[in-house]
């Protein structure tokens, strides 16, 4: 394992989700929190997640002789089917909760979290100047070695390089939500990384059991969103310009591609209120009439509603039935 100690900074929903996954696949793990609220916070985040995965393990157990496993199974937390055994997959359960216990910590000092890092994935909220304010703070403190990455979706590397003190050794590791089942890791350098760098975050992700995605150049959304989000507004649109109801439009998306979700029950996954913030972030949103308006008003009904997708139990589906 070339990568002795990984840290993670901030621990919402993706950071804690890199941190079990960097855990798991046996690296000593420090997830560095703010305060002592966010350790309030965060814990119970990390036992929801460790829970899921254990779950998910738990149920590919079932998978084993059905066809379908090569599929379904969680592929960051089983690295190959081929061959896969209800006793391997105990093995894999067995050695979760160990390396749960003993290679994951929480921190709050910074300076200690950070000593003899061999990398460090900075996974803050969205906020360019906290971003900016967090990698001034970490620069003295990283040692020499230490590659610098950050998860953010929709900021780019160029924006960030010359504030973290070591342009040359960072670079954006771009995760998905639910990185132990949807185990995309997309590599984007900025035109300083070197490229050497760049070589080993890729070794990085695949130890941490993502698939490396190559990007060769920045590109606003990575390669996921630049695809996702059209095809995610497209549907909308349909649905806003009432020429077919989310049911329908998600049919129509399964049967002629053989896809097993519809945008809308993708939508549902992602949260109707990222999916608002994204639409509101365009101009003719604010404009009355446009149908990029008429979609922000749709999205919102939904969400003053509490219908914000899977994890309230409702969104265009029910998920409480
Ligand atoms: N949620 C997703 O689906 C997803 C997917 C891929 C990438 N990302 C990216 O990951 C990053 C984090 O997203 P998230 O969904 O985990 O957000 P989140 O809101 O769940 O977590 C953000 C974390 O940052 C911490 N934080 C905020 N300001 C801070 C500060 N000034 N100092 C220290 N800590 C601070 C918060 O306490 C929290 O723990 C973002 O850059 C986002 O673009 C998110």
């Amino acid at each position: 394992m070339r990568f002795k100690k990984v840290v993670i900074i901030g621990g919402g929903v993706l950071g804690t989700q890199i941190g079990l996954m960097s855990a798991y696949t046996g690296h000593d793990t420090t997830l560095w929190l703010r305060s002592e609220g966010s350790v309030g916070r965060t814990q119970p985040k990390v036992e929801q997640y460790s829970a899921a995965m254990i779950a998910d393990l738990e149920d590919a157990k079932k998978l084993v002789g059905n066809p379908m496993g090569a599929f379904l199974y969680p592929h960051g937390l089983i690295r190959s089917w081929e061959g896969c055994t209800v006793e391997g997959i105990d093995e894999l359960i067995a050695t979760a909760k160990k390396n749960f216990k003993e290679l994951f910590h929480l921190e709050l000092d910074l300076a200690k979290a950070l000593e003899d890092a061999d990398i460090v994935i900075e996974a803050m909220a969205e906020n360019p100047e906290q971003k900016i304010e967090m990698y001034g703070k970490m620069k003295d403190l990283i040692p020499e070695k230490t590659i610098l990455c950050t998860n953010s979706s929709t900021l780019l590397p160029s924006m960030f390089a010359e504030y973290t003190g070591r342009p040359e050794k960072y670079c954006a590791l771009h995760f998905a939500n639910t990185i132990w089942k949807n185990n995309t890791g997309e590599v984007m350098g900025h035109p300083g990384t070197d490229p050497e760098v760049y070589d080993q975050v890729v070794a990085f992700a695949d130890e941490i059991n993502m698939v490396p995605l190559q990007l060769h150049k920045e590109q606003p959304g990575y390669i996921l969103n630049s695809m996702l989000v059209p095809f995610l507004t497209a549907a909308q649109a349909l649905w806003a310009n009432e020429v077919a109801d989310p049911e329908t439009i998600d049919l129509t998306w399964r049967l002629a591609t053989s896809a097993p979700a519809g945008p809308f029950q993708i939508l549902d996954i992602v949260g109707l209120t990222t999916a608002y913030n994204i639409n509101q972030m365009k101009p003719e949103a604010q404009v009355e009439g446009t149908l990029t308006w008429k979609m922000g008003q749709l999205l919102k009904e939904k969400i003053d509603k509490g219908e914000t997708g899977v994890t309230a139990g409702k969104g265009f589906y029910d998920y409480t039935k």
